[in-house]
């Protein structure tokens, strides 16, 4: 079993680098310490890290800020901090934000892990004890129909700029581990879910659309499957990984969770209905069909049995208890809420989706 004094997280002020953080420092086998390097873009939020930082600040957690498209940055923390392992998470993430935007996710996701793949290299002159593992996603398997899911060995087929990005870099991250013999590990998992997701994904968008009694915008005719997992239980599959994945190997982690966007909307009604003493329907009446995303891919489902068979991981919550913590959360922490949406994040969707912003 691999451990490490030293781990680099990237984009640890995003939704699942918060979450793996604190994971991992939580965790009574790690002694170690975190670096967690972030450019605090739109997505990235001290304030999601603030009781880590109250905890283990300066001991066993630092920050850095610094964004990947920049080569000597990322270098220069390489040499300051001498990690052994890096979890790299910084990415553009949105799909919606890709179909509008695509250049910022070529640069970050593309030639931002390049970046990254060539500061380890650079500093790993011994390879021995040392990994770099790639977060990535089931959407770079493109779509499915009615049947069967995504194996580890399923042909890339992506659809959006976001998913197109996040191939290439997969490609990039194996390509370095073949030709240079970086100790590179490699994961694609479905749909997260849980505390700290910026507001614009689907699950919080729905949530706090729903207390501000605005629209819950659907897209197309709402029956695009996706597959959810606790962001807890993504941090624990990775953490596997960095003790025990086979070196060059790939893992898909996925909720095993099919659900319908709008059955999941509905549901969600229910969720905050129970909470706010609402009928439900008061929640069900906002729900408006918008027009569909370009490109939409119908169906994601992972067939994760290597990551079981090989790790032992396993998914600890099942979805209902995890959405009754998701919304749960975001009832408690109105002032993250605003906080998060109060960047440029108001303008930019008045800008691109008006009324339903
Ligand atoms: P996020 O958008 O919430 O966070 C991304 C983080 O990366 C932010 O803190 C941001 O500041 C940082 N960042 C962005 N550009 C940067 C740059 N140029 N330099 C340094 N930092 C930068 O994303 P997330 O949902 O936490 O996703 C994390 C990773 O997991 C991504 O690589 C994503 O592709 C992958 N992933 C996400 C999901 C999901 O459901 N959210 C599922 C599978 C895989
Ligand atoms: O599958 C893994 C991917 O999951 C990650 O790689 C991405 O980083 C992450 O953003 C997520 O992508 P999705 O596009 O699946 O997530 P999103 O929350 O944007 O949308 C989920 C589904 O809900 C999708 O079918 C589109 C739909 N949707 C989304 C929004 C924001 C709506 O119907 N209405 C909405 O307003």
């Amino acid at each position: 079993m691999r451990s490490f004094n030293t781990v680099l997280v990237t984009g640890g002020a995003g939704f699942i680098g918060c979450n793996f953080i604190r994971y991992a420092l939580g965790r009574e086998s790690f002694k170690g310490r975190v670096v967690n390097l972030d450019a605090l873009s739109y997505a990235g939020n001290l304030e999601s890290l603030q009781d880590v930082e109250a905890g283990f600040g300066g001991k066993r957690y630092f920050f850095e800020r610094a964004d990947i498209r920049d080569l000597q940055a990322v270098c220069s923390v390489f040499d300051r901090y001498q990690p052994q392992a890096v979890v790299h998470f910084a990415a553009e993430s949105h799909v919606d934000r890709s179909i509008l935007g695509p250049r910022t996710f070529i640069e970050t996701n593309i030639i931002g892990t390049f970046n990254l793949l060539e500061a380890a290299r650079a500093a790993w002159k011994d390879q021995e004890g040392k990994l770099f593992h790639h977060v990535s996603t089931d959407e770079v398997y493109g779509s499915l129909g009615g049947h069967g899911r995504f194996t580890e060995s399923s042909p890339y087929d992506p659809h959006s700029p976001y998913s197109a990005s996040k191939a290439s870099s997969d490609h990039l991250v194996m390509a370095c581990g073949n030709t240079y013999g970086l100790p590179v590990t490699l994961s694609n998992c479905s749909n997260n879910y849980g505390p700290y997701q910026f507001p614009e994904k689907l699950i919080p968008l729905m949530v706090l659309n729903m207390l501000e009694g605005k629209p819950l915008p659907v897209y197309g005719d709402g029956r695009n499957i996706r597959d959810w997992l606790y962001v807890q239980d993504h941090a624990a599959a990775i953490w596997s990984i960095l003790e025990s994945g086979i070196l060059l190997e790939k893992y898909n982690i996925g909720g095993e969770n099919e659900w319908e966007n709008i059955a999941l909307v509905r549901e969600l009604c229910r969720k905050v209905a129970v909470r706010t003493g609402k009928p439900a329907q008061y929640y069900e009446k906002l729900i408006t069909y918008v027009q569909d995303r370009p490109g939409h891919d119908r169906r994601y489902a992972l067939d994760c049995s290597k990551i079981k068979k090989e790790l032992g991981w396993t998914q600890a919550v099942k979805l209902p208890e995890g959405l009754d913590l998701t919304v749960d959360w975001y009832l408690r922490n109105p002032t993250w809420c605003n906080r998060v949406k109060s960047g440029d994040y108001r303008e930019w969707m008045q800008a691109n989706y008006g009324s339903r912003s």
